[in-house]
């Protein structure tokens, strides 16, 4: 069940296929009006969406503050660093206040991992996981899953490797969880020191140090960003060396099936996640991925605001 209490999308770990399916094809209806000419529905027409962000963010934030516009929705951000809670006011406090003001969708990004979860519990509005610290990117991983059915058509059965630093990635983990649901192979790479010690098997993913073995037959190779704000000193020795082992560039990405979409979640470290070349390749989908970014937050704001079959 991918939304918890009938009302909130907090990650992918409970998904069922059924679940990303009904979103992946309102999406699809979604992103014939974000490439119109006319991008304005009335779905969201007397809504309020509000973005609260802890962290920063271009794509996430960016495209959910588009996606409300575009659906009629009245929206607003507010910055945690240009807010009241940075004069001490808690999550619960900074929630009831958004309640009140009628709010009915809060779209949260913490670097706590669960924050999201715990705002969900004390307010009345939906409540979306725009990334919870280490845990979960659920709207990151649906786009991601979006645009591997829009190139690969059938997702499951298909050989995905996600290369970089698994440890930190929230992007990582509800991909392993979407994909897990829609039946693909995931097979994770990187150093040891940049992969969960112990929490693998509820993944359901593989792991090589090797990036050749995960990448080699891939349908699609997936490139993390090193979270350095998340990182102690010490897990790798040093950018060069990481890049060497375990960035993708064109020798690499050739192990993979031919025309294998090359994915990153953004923003890209050039020169250490992804060569140049790569990101800006022929079989990189890059730029898709933003694109369908907003189609696919335009429909998780639609099936949340009617709170229908939830
Ligand atoms: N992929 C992603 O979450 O990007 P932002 O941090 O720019 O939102």
């Amino acid at each position: 069940m991918m939304f918890s209490n009938h009302k909130d999308l907090l990650g992918l770990k409970t998904a069922t296929r059924e679940d990303i399916l009904k979103v992946l094809d309102l999406a699809k209806e979604m992103k014939k009006l974000v490439l119109s000419e006319n991008k304005k529905s009335a779905d969201l027409a007397g809504k309020s969406v509000v973005t609260l962000f802890y962290e920063n963010s271009t794509r996430t934030r960016m495209s959910f503050e588009l996606a409300s516009k575009y659906m009629s929705a009245s929206s607003a951000n507010m910055t945690a660093t240009a807010s009241s809670v940075q004069k001490g006011e808690t999550l619960i406090d900074t929630g009831a206040t958004l309640d009140q003001m009628g709010v009915d969708v809060i779209i949260m990004r913490h670097n706590m991992s669960g924050a999201p979860h715990f705002l969900a519990k004390h307010v009345k509005a939906s409540v979306i996981n725009a990334g919870d610290g280490i845990n979960e990117h659920p709207t990151q991983a649906l786009l991601d899953l979006y645009t591997m059915r829009e190139h690969l058509g059938e997702i499951s059965g298909k050989k995905v490797a996600i290369v970089g630093d698994v440890l930190h990635s929230r992007v990582a983990r509800s991909n392993a969880y979407g994909l897990n649901a829609m039946g693909a192979h995931v097979v994770f790479a990187g150093p040891t020191t940049l992969m969960p010690a112990d929490d693998l098997s509820p993944l359901k993913a593989e792991y090589t140090s090797d990036i050749r073995e995960a990448v080699k037959d891939a349908d699609v190779v997936m490139g993390l960003r090193i979270q350095r704000e998340r990182q102690k000193a010490g897990l790798f020795p040093s950018v060069r060396e990481y890049s060497k082992f375990f960035g993708v560039n064109d020798e690499i990405l050739a192990l993979a099936k031919p025309g294998a979409l090359l994915m990153h979640p953004g923003p890209v470290n050039r020169g250490v996640e992804l060569s140049t070349m790569v990101a800006d390749g022929e079989q990189s989908v890059i730029r898709e991925q933003v694109q369908n970014g907003v189609a696919v937050r335009m429909a998780l704001l639609k099936i949340l605001t009617r709170r229908e079959n939830l």
